[in-house]
């Protein structure tokens, strides 16, 4: 099998990588990433040497890149995780969001369909449905609402890959999951800057009245679940991931203060996020009940563990603080793995 992860040097994407590898040492994996801002190649070193493993340097909207190195390498699977994922820059700086999110994916769409892959898997994400009341959960069946241009953009990635697989029969998965947590989180989102800045006894910045609430999934059951709908999703159908974890994110400051044993006195009220979606909640039951997914941790183990990561990997995120972490694709390899 040869998989195609595109975005596998950012936050999810580089965990799927590590969980791919590890669970099947015979599948070969191709990591495509343009190392934006935060795609970071650190992530990534303990895997260098894997003869299973190559990372090629490439944007998704290049399509001469793309469908050569899909005329090359023959790929079975495709799974996409390359985006621009943060809501805040893409209330100051949309257009990069049309350009990689919607375009990007429809040139993978292009050379899925040209090449004959057996599975085209979109990354995609509850944000897409817009926001609850204080009630109610977001199925697979309710209809898309997005209110911020990251995921209006999310959006119309999702209705392109639909339209493949009705229109040219494209074998096609979306997954909408919740918000993640875990190892190798970007220091822009809010639990690992959280983290940080409590760590550094640096004013924690809340926006709004910090009421809002978010579905907390940690990364490895996310991998998990995209594993499954690689292998046994039924084609053409979009399936929810999200792990029953409800909280403000007043109560997550809280708990990450209390956890490093902080004053809560670091804690700012900011203004608020324009467009911010209120809550956000996942039914899951497709997932569990037609592919038997079962999430392993719970909020307050993953949380924990993700706390003591933040603690024993201090040199991952001071790099990216410093921004050193930019220059170690050029130190390691140069140009050379560029496809
Ligand atoms: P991330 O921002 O950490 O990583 C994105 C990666 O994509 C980076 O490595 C970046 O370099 C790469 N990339 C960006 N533009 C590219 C382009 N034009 N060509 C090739 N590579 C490019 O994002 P993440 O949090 O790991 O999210 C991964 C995917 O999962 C995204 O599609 C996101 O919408 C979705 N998602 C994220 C969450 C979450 O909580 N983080 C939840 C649901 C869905
Ligand atoms: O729901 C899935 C989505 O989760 C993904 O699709 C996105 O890619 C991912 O970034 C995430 O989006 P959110 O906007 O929910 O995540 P973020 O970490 O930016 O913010 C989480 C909540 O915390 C949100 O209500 C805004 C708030 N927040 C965030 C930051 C960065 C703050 O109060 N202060 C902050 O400094």
């Amino acid at each position: 099998m040869k998989l195609l992860i595109t975005g596998g040097a950012g936050f999810i994407g580089s965990n799927f990588v590590r969980y791919m590898i590890n669970k099947y040492p015979s599948y070969q994996i191709v990591n495509l990433d343009a190392l934006t801002y935060a795609g970071n190649l650190e992530t990534l070193k303990d895997l260098e040497m894997n003869k299973n493993y190559k990372f090629l340097k490439g944007d998704i909207t290049d399509r001469t890149l793309i469908n050569k190195l899909f005329e090359n390498e023959k790929f079975d699977y495709v799974v996409n995780f390359a985006a621009e994922s943060h809501v805040d820059r893409s209330i100051t700086e949309p257009n990069i969001f049309v350009a990689t999110n919607i375009q990007g994916t429809q040139v993978l769409l292009d050379a899925s369909k040209d090449n004959n892959i057996k599975k085209y898997l979109q990354v995609s994400t509850d944000e897409v449905y817009g926001t609850l009341g204080e009630e109610g959960y977001f199925s697979e069946t309710t209809s898309l609402a997005p209110n911020s241009p990251y995921s209006a953009s999310k959006a119309g990635a999702d209705m392109l890959v639909r339209s493949y697989n009705e229109t040219f029969g494209l074998p096609i998965n979306i997954t909408r999951c919740s918000n993640n947590y875990g190892p190798y989180h970007f220091p822009e989102k809010l639990i690992p800057l959280m983290v940080i800045n409590a760590m550094k006894e640096k004013n924690l910045p809340v926006y709004g009245d910090g009421l809002n609430i978010r579905d907390w999934l940690h990364v490895e059951d996310h991998c998990q679940a995209i594993d499954l709908v690689l292998h046994k999703g039924r084609n053409g159908e979009v399936y929810n991931v999200g792990g029953n974890n409800e909280r403000t994110n007043i109560e997550i400051v809280k708990t990450i203060l209390n956890y490093l044993n902080k004053s809560e006195s670091l804690i700012r009220f900011v203004t608020d996020r324009p467009g911010h979606d209120r809550r956000y909640a996942i039914d899951a039951t497709k997932l569990r009940e037609e592919l038997g997914w079962e999430p392993k941790y719970t909020f307050e183990t993953g949380i924990k563990e993700t706390i003591k990561w933040y603690q024993d990997n201090q040199q991952w995120w001071e790099n990216i603080i410093s921004g050193n972490y930019q220059e170690y694709f050029e130190k390691q390899y140069g140009l050379r793995l560029e496809v």
